[in-house]
């Protein structure tokens, strides 16, 4: 708490209020007290203004666009270190020594294999079922086979099966859509290429990891992380807070994450891109239905609720897309369409006034495009990424001794009290 005070005035009077200062300078008023002393609630669509934790683990800066993990810049992060060390990183709170590391990847690796009671549960979804119902079912079932880590003393061992098996599930929903035998996990590899093996192995061939493509996809996972209060952590946040087990809040995050707003985002831009290269390249028209208040179009990847400058995010990955990309025998053009509906939005009226830049979500969809996956997966690989995130979250809300059930007020504007007629008296 700092010395600085607030205070609220109503018609009861005046209510004072404590301000907490965070360690970048945030202020936050303390409304903890609000509804006893005055009788009011605050009213606060989409959280917006409301800070309802306080969290040691990333730290989003919208006005100059910055992101930190634990202090460190996700810029710095991507450039010279792995996801495995990032999620030693967020889980910890610190980096790892080498030992540290080498001990921590090798807890994952020898946790990579799914109960073989859980292949029975792919098979039994149908083909066509989004890979994102299949991640969050094989998530809440990791409970059902897993019910000793379900208890927050557990919380070490619990990460360490949640990190290394929600990859060889996300493959696996893959290769149910494709029709694929299931291919289990290479320990040798490290994380990200033991997920492209996984993944895109073909029975009978041997699978080289091209390293360009597995640090492409590392970079594209550190990038996702961790995210402060977006709408999937808070999930997370709200179903632990019932204290629910790790496996069923994980599993709440990726189904929030799944909705078009969110992480599902990535897949419209690309399904986006492809519509209008369908339609000659005529982004014009796109970008006239999104600045339409009449249709509810929005142009996916771009706008987000803090960034008002610039997503830090998405240009690390416009410059990992521009290199990638590139090594292609055929240029992509849907990376020529996105450039071209970049520029046009970033010099549109509409678009300057309300702060709307590309989001990580514009520029990712193309990388996981180059890497081979189709659209219906990338809200899978996002939830890969936003996997440590999740689970440090989690752990963090679990031993935080001020941490209560989520339980949001409401105003009611509904009818008044009315007295129930009889079905033969209602005309
Ligand atoms: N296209 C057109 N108009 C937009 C867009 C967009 N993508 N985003 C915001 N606006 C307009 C919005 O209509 C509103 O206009 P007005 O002031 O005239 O009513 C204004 O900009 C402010 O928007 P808002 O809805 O108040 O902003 P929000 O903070 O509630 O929503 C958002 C943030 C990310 C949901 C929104 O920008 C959006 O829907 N973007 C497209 C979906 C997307 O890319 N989502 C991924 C977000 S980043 C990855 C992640 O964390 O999931």
């Amino acid at each position: 708490m700092s010395d600085e005070r607030a205070s609220l005035r109503h018609a009861g009077g005046d209510q004072p209020l404590d301000v907490f200062v965070g360690t970048e300078g945030e202020r936050g008023l303390d409304i903890g007290r609000l509804l006893s002393s005055t009788g009011m609630v605050a009213l606060d669509y989409g959280f917006a203004n409301t800070a309802w934790c306080r969290s040691a683990i990333s730290f989003v800066d919208g006005e100059v666009g910055a992101l930190r993990y634990r202090g460190y810049p996700i810029e710095q992060l991507a450039a010279e270190s792995c996801f495995g060390e990032v999620c030693y990183l967020l889980f910890h709170g610190e980096l790892p020594s080498l030992a540290q590391l080498d001990a921590w990847r090798e807890a994952i690796t020898v946790e990579t294999l799914l109960d073989e009671g859980m292949r029975q549960m792919f098979d039994a979804c149908p083909r066509e079922a989004h890979p994102m119902v299949l991640l969050a079912a094989a998530v809440t079932a990791m409970g059902a086979f897993h019910p000793e880590l379900e208890s927050t003393l557990a919380a070490e061992q619990a990460a360490i099966h949640l990190l290394a098996k929600v990859p060889t599930a996300a493959a696996f929903a893959y290769r149910r859509s494709r029709g694929l035998p299931y291919a289990y996990p290479q320990r040798a590899l490290d994380y990200s290429s033991r997920f492209l093996q996984m993944t895109f192995s073909i029975p009978g061939e041997d699978y080289v990891v091209d390293p360009v493509a597995a640090r492409a996809l590392d970079v594209l996972l550190i990038l996702h992380a961790d995210h402060e209060q977006n709408c999937s952590t808070s999930t997370v946040r709200l179903v632990g807070s019932s204290r629910a087990s790790v496996f069923a809040s994980v599993a709440s995050g990726v189904n929030a994450l799944s909705g078009p707003l969110h992480g599902g985002a990535n897949q419209e831009v690309l399904e986006l891109l492809q519509r209008i290269h369908a339609d000659g390249g005529n982004y014009a028209k796109y970008l006239a239905r999104a600045k339409d208040r009449e249709d509810p179009f929005r142009l996916p990847g771009f706008g987000h609720r803090i960034y008002k400058s610039y997503d830090p995010r998405a240009g690390v990955l416009k410059a990992f897309a521009d290199q990638l990309v590139s090594r292609r025998a055929a240029q992509d053009p849907l990376l020529d369409i996105a450039l071209a509906l970049e520029h046009a939005a970033l010099t549109d009226d509409y678009f300057v006034a309300r702060h709307l830049y590309p989001n990580v979500d514009f520029y990712s969809g193309i990388l996981f495009r180059a890497l081979g996956f189709p659209t219906r997966m990338f809200p899978v690989l996002f939830a890969l990424g936003r996997l440590p995130g999740w689970i440090a979250q989690w752990k963090e809300m679990t031993e935080d001794p001020d941490t209560r059930i989520g339980r949001p007020r409401q105003v009611y504007v509904g009818p008044p009290q009315r007295d129930y007629l009889p079905i033969h008296t209602r005309g």
